[in-house]
C-alpha cells in the first residue's frame, strides 16, 4: 500500500457545516439523501494522492471516463450504527476494503489500501454524525465507497486515472417492513455468467438487475419484492436474491445453508451469519446447493445483505409453483434469532467476535 494515500485533508471540525437535520428517522427507508461531507481521493501515475472531506455532492468528470462507457467501476455497502452509549460501530470495514480491492484486480482498477478505505470511512462518518440516526429507530448510516476509471481515453482499455469516494445516506430498511417476510420469484434472466463478474461487486451485474427486478414487481397475482436468480449454468439451484445473498434452514432445525458458487457476490452478512449460526445458534452450517425444486426441505429462508441486513423469505413462485416457507407473515424462529445476534452486534448491545467492531 501507498501510505501517503492515507492523508485525509480533514476540514477542522469547528470550521465544519454542520446543517440542520430534519429527517423523521422512524420513517427512514431506503433514499438519496444528500449529506454535507463525502471523501474523495485521486489516483494518477501510479500513486493515490491525499484525500480530502468535500461538500460537492457532483462529479466533473472526463467524457472518455472507462467508468461511463466500459463500466471499469466497483462499490461497497456498510453501515455506521449509533450505540445505546452514544458510541458508533463500524461492522467489519476491513472485510469490505478486501472485498474492493478483489474487484479492483478483477477490473484492473488500482487497490485502495485498507487502511485509506477504514480511514476514509472514519473520516465521512465523523464528519456527517449528525446523519446517522438515534439509537432504538432502527435507522443507520450506509457507507457507499466506489471507484471509478476516469479520464481522457476511448480504447476498451484501463483507464488512466481513477477517482475513489466514499459517502454516506441515513437508511431504515431496504424492503419495506424490516423482519416482515417478503415473496420473491425466480427470474429466466441471469445476472452474471459462470465465468463473468459475479463475484465483483461491480455496475454492471446491478445493471443486469433492473429488468429482472421490474419483471418480479410487476408480475400479477402476488407481490413479488425482487427476483430469485438460478445459477448461470443450469438454472437448477438458487444463487442470489435481487441484491442480497440467500440463506435456508433445513425443516430438522439443524442446518443453516447457503449457496455456494463462483458467480456469487460474497456477502460479508452472510459470512456473518455463517459464523453466528454455527458458533451462537449451534447449528450445521453448509456452503452448498439449494435447488430450486427441492423447496420442501426447508423451513425457513432469508435474503441477507447490508442493505437487507435479514429479509425474511414468506414464499418463492417458480414457473407454476408457489412455495410457502413456514407461517404466512411470520419469520420463522432461527431466521428471527440470528437477526438479533447480527443486529445485537451491531448496535453494540451484544459482544462482537474479535475484530467485528470498529
Ligand atoms: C448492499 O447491501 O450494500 C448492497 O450492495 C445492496 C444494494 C443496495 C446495491
Amino acid at each position: 500500500g501507498d501510505s501517503e494515500g492515507m492523508t485525509v485533508n480533514t476540514v477542522t471540525p469547528d470550521a465544519r457545516k454542520r446543517s440542520e437535520v430534519n429527517i423523521d428517522w422512524a420513517s427512514l427507508g431506503f433514499s438519496y439523501i444528500r449529506t454535507d461531507y463525502r471523501f474523495l481521493a485521486h489516483w494518477k501515475e501510479g500513486a493515490w494522492a491525499a484525500g480530502t472531506l468535500t461538500e460537492d455532492n457532483m462529479l466533473h468528470i472526463a467524457e472518455g471516463s472507462t467508468a461511463l462507457h466500459y463500466g471499469q467501476q466497483c462499490f461497497e455497502g456498510l453501515k455506521a450504527y449509533r450505540c445505546q452509549d452514544g458510541s458508533v460501530n463500524l461492522f467489519r470495514p476491513d472485510q469490505n476494503a478486501a472485498r474492493m480491492q478483489a474487484s479492483c484486480r478483477r477490473l484492473l482498477m488500482p487497490e485502495v489500501p485498507s487502511e485509506m478505505f477504514i480511514e476514509a470511512c472514519r473520516q465521512v462518518v465523523q464528519a456527517n454524525e449528525h446523519f446517522i440516526p438515534p439509537y432504538g429507530t432502527g435507522g443507520s448510516l450506509y457507507l457507499r465507497p466506489f471507484l471509478i476509471g476516469v479520464g481522457d481515453n476511448i480504447g476498451v482499455r484501463p483507464a488512466p486515472e481513477f477517482i475513489f469516494s466514499v459517502f454516506c445516506v441515513p437508511v431504515g430498511p431496504y424492503f419495506k417492513g424490516g423482519l416482515t417476510p417478503m415473496n420473491f420469484i425466480t427470474t429466466q434472466f441471469d445476472r452474471a455468467a459462470p465465468h463473468g463478474t459475479g463475484a465483483a461487486k461491480v455496475g454492471g451485474n446491478y445493471a443486469a438487475s433492473l429488468l429482472p427486478h421490474e419483471e418480479a414487481a410487476h408480475t400479477r397475482g402476488r407481490t413479488f419484492a425482487d427476483a430469485i436468480y438460478l445459477d448461470p449454468a443450469t438454472h437448477t439451484k438458487i444463487e442470489e436474491v435481487g441484491a442480497a445473498n440467500f440463506f435456508a434452514i433445513t425443516k430438522d432445525g439443524k442446518k443453516f445453508i447457503t449457496p455456494k458458487s463462483p458467480s456469487i457476490l460474497p456477502s460479508i452478512t452472510k459470512y456473518s451469519l455463517l459464523h453466528l449460526a454455527e458458533k451462537r445458534l449451534g447449528l450445521q452450517v453448509e456452503e452448498g446447493d439449494v435447488y430450486i425444486d427441492q423447496l420442501d426441505g426447508y423451513s425457513e429462508a432469508g435474503a441477507c445483505g447490508t442493505a437487507a441486513v435479514i429479509t425474511p423469505i414468506g414464499g418463492i413462485q417458480h414457473g407454476e409453483h408457489f412455495h410457502q416457507f413456514g407461517v404466512e407473515g411470520q419469520p420463522g424462529p432461527l431466521t428471527r434469532r440470528l437477526y438479533d445476534e447480527l443486529v445485537g452486534i451491531q448496535y453494540g448491545d451484544k459482544d462482537a467476535p474479535e475484530g467485528w467492531i470498529v
